[in-house]
């Protein structure tokens, strides 16, 4: 019984020890690269400076550090940031070691400012800079690998200093969104605010941009402080879970339906005072055709005359799409028909495209018949549609059927036998030929 409980308490110490190193105070090394916009001269030209930096990341300030093993060529730069929050511990960050993709990693100077921005100035009102801001402030956005995860962190060190702690996380876990059509969408933000800072609890603004081809837009502007969505124009429904988003920092962006036009990229923004970082999110709204096949049934069809078949592609997005035939036999194997000739595509009212690929059938290539089927490739998906061809009046005749004829020659063999027979028996019979001579 003592052994017992005495190897329970060991294998709790052990799993302790086992989470104590998981979630150790140092979890990661970033290589990053450091960019710093440098003016040129006369203050036209701003070309950026890249050099390369480490970053240690840790959970805890006062945890004994792991140094890892020095990479091959010295950084120009190391800085050791802790982040209580765990967010740039994210496993997508960290990859096995020799592996050839990397996460990507920026950070650059930041300087904390006000802003105007009408959700995000009540935030700022006493207008009085506090000292805590005198200090080295930096902004680093990470792209996790596999687009995993998106962070953008705002890190604060003593001036001069190597030493930062996280202040403001953004992130996203949803970097790139696929949707079918009318489907609700969910664009995944989300922030930590370190709540030893003096900037947390003097509240947040939180904005989702929408951006296309240059073209841009405010789709939902929120101010935390005084919880008043402040501008709403861009999008009929767009809406955040409010209460998740003052619990936990969820900003997260719900679509009810997706639509063609909401593909693009969404910007998260979270505002603090004199703070802000942001996470781009890009939604693609995607719809796989549906296909039909004209005339359906097939008529039956003659050999000798060729039978035309039109495939209709419909309610596709994007564009892109290539149509192809294939036939199936009897004999079970599918052999292509190609792409028949393929008509330019038309738009509908609701963006989505249609087209459509006609082919003419030769009855007498494809045996007695089988399955016509039309093939589309699409990046929602491929899609088919069959239809059964019947042919009559064949060439090539099945075994069956050439079994019969032999017999039928057989017997009109051995009846014109009986006939002559039956003629040169009666013996006056002279042919005719002799006969009109
Ligand atoms: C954020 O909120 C949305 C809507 O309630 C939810 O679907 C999503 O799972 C939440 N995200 C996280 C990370 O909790």
């Amino acid at each position: 019984m003592a052994d017992l409980s005495t190897a329970y308490t060991l294998c709790l110490v052990a799993a302790a020890c086992y989470i104590k190193a998981c979630s150790s105070s140092s979890c990661a090394v970033l290589e990053c690269w450091f960019v710093r916009e440098q003016t040129g001269r006369g203050g036209l030209s701003a070309t950026s400076s890249h050099e390369t930096s480490l970053l240690h990341i840790r959970t805890d300030r006062h945890a004994a550090e792991s140094r890892p093993a020095p990479p091959d060529s010295p950084p120009d730069r190391v800085y050791f940031i802790t982040d209580p929050s765990a967010t740039l511990c994210h496993r997508s960050l960290t990859p096995p070691s020799g592996s050839v993709e990397k996460p990507r990693c920026e950070i650059i100077p930041f300087l904390p400012h006000l802003s105007a921005l009408k959700w995000v100035a009540p935030l700022t009102d006493s207008a009085s800079s506090p000292i805590y801001l005198q200090a080295d402030w930096f902004s680093t956005s990470l792209q996790g690998l596999d687009g995993q995860l998106a962070v953008s962190t705002i890190t604060r060190a003593a001036t001069a200093t190597t030493e930062h702690d996280a202040v403001l996380s953004v992130t996203s876990t949803t970097v790139s969104v696929r949707s079918r059509l009318g489907e609700p969408v969910l664009l995944d933000c989300g922030f930590w605010v370190d709540p030893s800072s003096p900037l947390s609890g003097s509240g947040f603004a939180v904005e989702w941009r929408y951006q296309f081809r240059g073209d841009g837009r405010l789709v939902l502007a929120y101010d935390g402080k005084a919880d008043r969505v402040t501008e709403a124009r861009g999008e009929e429904g767009a809406t955040l879970d409010f209460e998740a988003l003052h619990r936990r920092g969820n900003a997260s962006l719900m679509l009810p339906k997706a639509e063609l036009r909401h593909s693009g990229l969404y910007i998260c923004t979270v505002y603090l005072p004199y703070l802000v970082a942001q996470v781009t999110v890009e939604l693609e709204v995607v719809e796989p055709p549906s296909l039909s096949i004209h005339p359906s049934p097939l008529p039956l069809a003659v050999a000798g005359q060729t039978l035309a078949v039109q495939c209709d592609a419909s309610g596709f997005a994007p564009l892109s799409l290539e149509l192809s035939w294939e036939f199936k036999g009897s004999d079970g194997e599918a052999r292509p028909l190609g792409p028949g000739s393929v008509t330019g595509h038309r738009q509908a009212w609701d963006g989505t495209y249609s087209q459509s690929s006609r082919l003419e059938l030769d009855p007498a290539a494809l045996g007695p018949g089988g399955e016509v089927t039309c093939v589309a490739g699409h990046l929602g998906g491929p899609r088919r549609a069959s239809v059964t061809l019947n042919v009559v009046g064949v060439s090539s005749p099945s075994i069956e059927d050439s079994m019969a004829m032999v017999g039928v020659a057989l017997a009109l063999y051995g009846l014109i036998q009986l006939v002559s027979w039956s003629f040169s028996s009666s013996g006056e019979a002279v042919p005719q030929g002799k006969k009109d001579e």
